[in-house]
């Protein structure tokens, strides 16, 4: 209690020592943090080091960790050491461990030591850095660093925060985010420019009319953008390389239009999810332009493999687009969260999202980006250290090497499924990723992708390409060798001879596991259950 603020007799006496009952020195001080601190970093270096011997998917039932916790919080602090302990006793037999070598599925996320300590330093700072004020570190590292990564990408100069012009980066949660923020700077931008030709309509009327435009190959969260800001999105088809070509984006735009209909946002993607393939964006962009047609470019996954020269060529067209995304919390071993975003023109952002109250200002507003008008909460994390850490301690020859190193594992993949006739590969290895099938009716390849599932020594999913159904096989742990290539090819080998000798006999395990999937809610895990109709991430035309 401040001094001045007496309170006297009996009940001063109840006040402080009701306030000494209550009172406990905190759970933690700094010396048992430094100790439990240093005991979790070797427990998570011992963890990733000894990854290759745990089976990548874990053997639980839905509902088995409330098992193992007590129904309340408990009352009294523990001890850290039980609490660490039980990391492996609650924790460890639940998680599907994604960095492990034999994790062959979705896209990689990114995990390295560097983007680790990234992530603690950021915790320790423990900043909300909404605005530069709210600490100047926080925005300016994430200027710099975006900086930094549009260079080394070799975005044109004016996505940079250095250029003289309105543009800039600024990182976002994940692509869902980046993809959303992109369709409600393009309603912005769309509306001021339709209220200029039709003052006669209101924005109600004229948001009533925009459509977004895709293709039925790009990510689960494109539609989800449409849904969230309430614009038609239009799932374009593809040509036989699941591209999105010029003509079919012309024709749909043009029919839009005839019904009176305002063409607003594009999406094109550079690596879709199902196969990794690249929509052509030299023809969408010069549409996009003519049309005053926003573009946004998904390059999630595959984004970061332009960090070598070898790989831009594929991003030609990037020039064209108003907004560009890519994650390196996928490919280029920073810690999730973190997804790069570029826009040409910030200003569109701010307006749409510029919210303000006496409590936000400040007298520096602006001389920096307030990136609390950039994204869709107010709150941020300082994500820019693990981007800082990982650069630096890696360069740029370091995150080359990965990428190509990933890129050859998938090449050492392809070459002995090539080797051996009875698998096809369906559509060319882009990236990290080969596309295959065995050879015949679907049955077949589905119940290869049965049987690994049952065993669980690696963990790869399947998709349906052109009607057919596939498996993909994405390199994806940094941890991955060639020994754990040889060991995906053996077990996919081995199961394949076993179901086209007709061994099925033990295949009643896969039915139980079947049945168990089928319990699961989370979309994710329901989807890859063997028997269904196999999406990934759950959208209905077998993409993500
Ligand atoms: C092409 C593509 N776009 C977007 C996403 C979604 O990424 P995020 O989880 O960062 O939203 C993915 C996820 O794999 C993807 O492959």
């Amino acid at each position: 209690m401040a001094p001045g603020n007496s309170v006297s007799g009996p009940s001063r006496q109840l006040v402080f020592s009701g306030c000494r009952e209550l009172y406990r020195p905190s759970a933690m001080d700094a010396t048992e943090f430094r100790n439990f601190g240093k005991a979790a970093v070797d427990y998570i270096a011992d963890y990733l080091e000894n990854l290759r011997d745990r089976p990548v998917l874990p053997s639980v039932e839905p509902g088995y960790l409330q098992e193992l916790i007590p129904k309340v919080a408990p009352q009294e602090p523990e001890k850290w050491q039980d609490v660490l302990a039980d990391m492996e006793r609650v924790i460890m037999p639940g998680v599907t461990h994604w960095h492990s070598p034999h994790f062959h599925a979705y896209y990689p996320t990114a995990n390295s030591y560097p983007g680790i300590v990234g992530e603690m330093l950021s915790a320790g700072i423990g900043c909300i850095g909404f605005s530069w004020i709210t600490s100047p570190a926080c925005t300016e590292l994430e200027v710099a660093m975006m900086d930094w990564l549009g260079k080394l990408i070799q975005l044109p100069q004016e996505f940079l925060n250095c250029s003289d012009g309105p543009g800039g980066g600024v990182i976002q949660g994940s692509a869902s985010e980046s993809t959303l923020v992109g369709l409600l700077a393009a309603k912005q931008r769309t509306v001021r420019r339709v209220q200029v030709l039709h003052p006669e309509w209101d924005e109600a009327t004229i948001k009533g009319k925009l459509v977004a435009y895709s293709s039925d190959q790009s990510n689960s969260s494109i539609e989800k953008a449409g849904l969230l800001g309430s614009m038609p999105m239009r799932l374009l088809p593809t040509d036989d390389k699941c591209r999105l070509r010029g003509t079919t984006l012309e024709q749909a735009i043009k029919s839009d239009q005839e019904k009176g209909l305002i063409p607003c946002y594009v999406v094109a993607t550079l690596g879709t999810t199902g196969t990794c393939a690249f929509d052509c964006l030299e023809e969408l962009g010069p549409i996009c332009n003519k049309e005053d047609v926003w573009l946004h470019v998904d390059a999630a996954y595959a984004g970061s493999a332009f960090i070598c020269p070898e790989f831009r060529h594929l991003m030609a067209g990037v020039n064209y687009a108003d907004s560009y995304t890519f994650n390196p919390h996928k490919w280029m071993l920073v810690n999730f969260d973190c997804s790069a975003m570029w826009l040409k023109d910030s200003q569109y952002l701010v307006d749409a999202f510029s919210v303000d109250r006496i409590y936000l200002k400040h007298r520096h507003q602006d001389r920096a980006p307030d990136y609390r008008h950039w994204q869709i909460p107010l709150g941020r994390r300082f994500r820019s250290i693990k981007l800082w850490m990982v650069l630096r301690l890696y360069g740029v020859e370091g995150l080359q090497q990965h990428i190509r190193r990933q890129v050859g594992l998938a090449k050492e993949f392809e070459t002995l499924l090539r080797g051996d006739s009875r698998f096809e590969i369906v559509t060319e290895t882009s990236m990290g990723l080969v596309c295959f099938r065995l050879k015949g009716p679907d049955t077949l390849t589905k119940k290869l992708h049965d049987r690994l599932m049952a065993r669980k020594n690696i963990y790869i999913i399947a998709a349906t390409f052109k009607d057919k159904h596939i498996l993909r096989f994405a390199v994806c742990s940094r941890m991955t060798e060639s020994r754990d290539i040889q060991f995906a090819w053996e077990e996919i080998r081995g199961q394949a001879e076993q179901i086209l000798l007709g061994n099925d006999a033990d295949d009643d395990i896969l039915v139980h596991n079947c049945k168990t999937y089928s319990r699961l809610k989370y979309n994710m895990i329901r989807n890859d259950c063997p028997s269904n109709g196999l999406k990934i991430n759950g959208t209905a035309n077998g993409q993500a």
